[in-house]
């Protein structure tokens, strides 16, 4: 299985800009799964709940799913993609999946990450896995890097590979990634932007780029520069994601110990 990740310099608020700057790129090389950034159509530093709901779309029905649609017709490839939803008066920061056959689902952004607060709704939608066919996988999106139950219960529900689509600004979640992708055993694609926005006298944000491919024993194949756009691609075995073997006498998941672990699920 040949897998991607777009890394883009989205410009802020120019849709039609940004959708066909990824169509260039991604039409000109050939995989079966591509991850490409959170809000890659629209920019990230929203300044008003007025500004996000213009700028956010139904979901299949917008114009940026369908632009992807078309692509992912054409090249034949599964894409998964971060933008703004807007659904009965509420805006979510969403991922979209979906392949040569049509939509195939959406996540909802959990953890909303500092101003993110001020706009959008939380998500609502659970951490869902989607059954492609070539391999099982989960999506989450940037900052829920943060809460490494994110990515576990992506794994425990089978994924396969983990599909970040993120716009990064604080340190450390590349390695971080890694290290999601060793304990759960599975693959991670996190694609990330670059550039600075700072917009409606906010504080500057600077996106850390690096996108990158991780495999299931946390092994980089690919990470790209700070400041480049483009793609990069590995082939992989997803079927590797399956086994959770540590050692002959240890299984990541079979090792577990659930009922130590109450304090996980209760709030504080
Ligand atoms: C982030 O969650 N976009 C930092």
């Amino acid at each position: 299985m040949r897998i991607g990740v777009y890394q883009n310099h989205s410009l802020f608020g120019q849709v039609d800009y940004n959708i066909k700057e990824a169509i260039d790129s991604i039409s000109r090389i050939n995989a079966d799964l591509m991850v490409m950034p959170e809000l890659f159509n629209t920019g990230y530093q929203f300044i008003s709940k007025k500004e996000l709901r213009s700028l956010a779309e139904d979901i299949p029905s917008g114009k940026t799913c369908q632009a992807m649609l078309e692509l992912a017709q054409k090249k034949d490839m599964f894409l998964v993609f971060g933008i703004a939803e807007k659904d009965q008066g509420h805006c979510y920061n969403s991922a979209v999946v979906l392949g040569p056959q049509g939509f195939i689902g959406k996540y909802r952004k959990i953890h909303l990450f500092d101003n993110e607060k001020l706009f959008f709704d939380p998500g609502n939608s659970g951490f869902e896995v989607f059954d492609l066919g070539l391999a099982k996988i989960g999506i989450m999106i940037c900052f829920d890097w943060w809460f490494p139950e994110a990515a576990r219960v992506l794994a425990l529900k089978g994924a396969q590979i983990i599909c970040h689509p993120s716009n990064l600004v604080l340190d450390h979640c590349q390695d971080a990634m890694q290290t999601r992708s060793i304990e759960n055993g599975v693959f991670s694609l996190t694609s990330n932007r670059i550039g600075t926005e700072a917009r409606g006298g906010k504080s500057p944000l600077t996106f850390t780029g690096q996108s990158q491919i991780v495999d299931n024993k946390g092994r980089i194949l690919r990470r790209m520069k700070k400041t480049e756009t483009g793609i990069v691609l590995a082939g992989i075995d997803a079927k590797q994601a399956i086994d959770k073997k540590i050692t002959p006498l240890n299984d990541r998941f079979k090792d577990r110990r659930p009922e130590f672990y109450q304090p996980l699920i209760r709030n504080q």
